[in-house]
């Protein structure tokens, strides 16, 4: 039966050399692009009605999550139940982390438990590098503080990928608080790896002109690039992240970078609205833009289980 799947899939990839996944800064366009490709079959698969593809029965995945998230938390434990594993969901809230335990240490009892991957979001950058020095199995960044967010990034260029048919030549604005994005970071390097043209814009304060040391070009005038682009990824201003306010009131940062019906009508017709969640109504769009017909938020949402199926399968599916 296995083997039935693993046809479907074109076998497992011989390009597929990893054991982590830390970031896309890290991989090649063509180890992306083979994520991409097995997440589609994957997405055909459940769209078929297949509730499980038991490709990872016996393994156990381990949900590390020392910050808050709904979207990434929930669609990795889904995606590996989909996949036939068993998932250990761990809160940090209750764990033993308050009588001095290490995040390492922690890690390390939970895989002398028996875990085959570890999927860890933790708000200080590196600390899924870290631990994928400490430990045996495949440890998976589900976000590393301002750092990346490899499996969002995936999520969202599989999205365009999907809906525009190719990622190579399209212009992808990044809006909001790039300072402070995971997820700003991941699509960059995704991006660009795949030949987009990518533009990050937003306040000063919280975009910095370094970035076109990357090759992205930086904006601070919205109205400005909107007509050129064939994507927008709205990202939300992360306060929590921040010591100091970035602008006098969300209010002015609404009045300059939220899109709305007026902006609506100066992109091209067919623009991809994208977000990473959780949306801000309000702030970096309206209601009826995040819920009009451009809109790919939920779509990326779904598109979210396939491609952490494909990630899960290929780092533990060997093992
Ligand atoms: N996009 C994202 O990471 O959402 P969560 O914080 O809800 O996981």
């Amino acid at each position: 039966m296995s083997s039935d799947w693993l046809e479907r899939l074109g076998g497992y990839p011989g390009v597929w050399k990893r054991r982590h996944l830390l970031g896309l800064e890290d991989l090649s366009a063509e180890e992306i692009t083979c994520i991409l490709d097995k997440a589609v079959v994957f997405k055909q698969l459940l769209a078929e009605g297949h509730r499980r593809i038991p490709l990872l029965a016996g393994k156990t995945v381990c949900n590390l999550f020392f910050e808050n998230s709904t979207r990434t938390r929930t669609s990795f434990g889904l995606a590996a139940r989909r996949l036939g594993a068993d998932v250990v969901d761990f809160s940090a809230a209750t764990s033993s982390l308050s009588k001095g335990e290490t995040v390492i240490d922690t890690a390390r009892n939970l895989e002398a438990m028996g875990i085959e991957a570890v999927v860890v979001r933790h708000r200080t950058p590196g600390a899924p590098h870290l631990l994928a020095q400490n430990i045996h199995c495949s440890v998976i960044n589900a976000g590393d503080g301002a750092h990346e967010h490899p499996t969002q990034g995936l999520l969202d260029i599989m999205t365009i990928r999907q809906l525009r048919g190719r990622v190579e030549g399209l212009t992808v604005a990044l809006v909001g608080d790039i300072a402070h994005s995971r997820t700003a970071r991941s699509n960059i390097w995704g991006l660009k790896k795949l030949g987009a043209h990518v533009i990050v814009c937003g306040p000063s304060t919280l975009v910095s002109p370094r970035w076109q040391e990357l090759g992205v070009e930086v904006s601070y005038n919205l109205d400005e690039i909107l007509p050129r682009c064939d994507v927008l990824n709205l990202l939300r201003i992360q306060f929590e992240r921040q010591t100091r306010r970035p602008f006098p009131s969300v209010r002015e940062y609404a009045h300059l970078y939220a899109m709305n019906r007026q902006r609506m009508a100066r992109t091209k017709p067919d623009i991809l609205i994208m977000a990473p969640g959780p949306i801000n109504r309000g702030v970096e769009m309206t209601a009826e833009v995040a819920d009009g017909p451009q809109s790919a938020i939920l779509p990326q949402v779904t598109n979210g289980v396939a491609v952490r199926m494909a990630v899960l399968w290929l780092l533990a599916g060997a093992a």
